[in-house]
């Protein structure tokens, strides 16, 4: 079984883009962490990142029959996206939304999500770990599902 991580724009910057905010980690740190974590859970972990909407979107489309859920930081695309969110309702997947920074604590503009309302359970503020939290938790809801 496998859990589709997916990244969206400028987050292959992280570790330099904007540390104060985001931390020093970077996303291939972030993968490493979560495919760790995987390996312990039983699923194997397909992480990606792309700047392009469509990209994250044709993604979501092909997932493949051993993907189980996705967790999804969609960036700034959260925030301005009905193709992701679409894509998401058309799959079916439980979704979970991660977000590094707390979002709820910057600008306004950042407090709505159009991806929220297709997933089961939003993690913002705790940086890297959040991923590696929604993977907990996808596996209890991976379980559920399967019961
Ligand atoms: C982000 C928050 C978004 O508002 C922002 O556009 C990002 C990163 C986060 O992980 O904190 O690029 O999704």
């Amino acid at each position: 079984a496998t859990i589709l991580i997916l990244n969206g724009p400028n987050l292959n910057l992280l570790g330099r883009r904007e540390p104060a905010l985001y931390g020093r980690e970077t996303l291939e740190d972030i993968a490493a962490a979560c495919r760790a974590r995987g390996e312990t859970l039983g699923f194997a972990i397909d992480f990606r990142q792309s700047n392009l909407e469509g990209e994250l979107v044709e993604w979501i489309q092909a997932t493949h029959t051993d993907v189980r859920g996705i967790i999804l930081n969609a960036a700034a695309y959260t925030h301005t996206s009905v193709a992701i969110p679409d894509a998401l309702r058309a799959v079916g997947l439980p979704v979970i939304e991660v977000h590094l920074s707390n979002v709820f604590a910057r600008e306004p503009f950042r407090h709505h999500s159009y991806v929220s309302p297709v997933a089961a359970g939003v993690i913002a503020g705790l940086g890297g770990q959040g991923y590696v939290l929604a993977l907990d938790a996808m596996a209890r809801l991976v379980e559920t599902e399967a019961a």
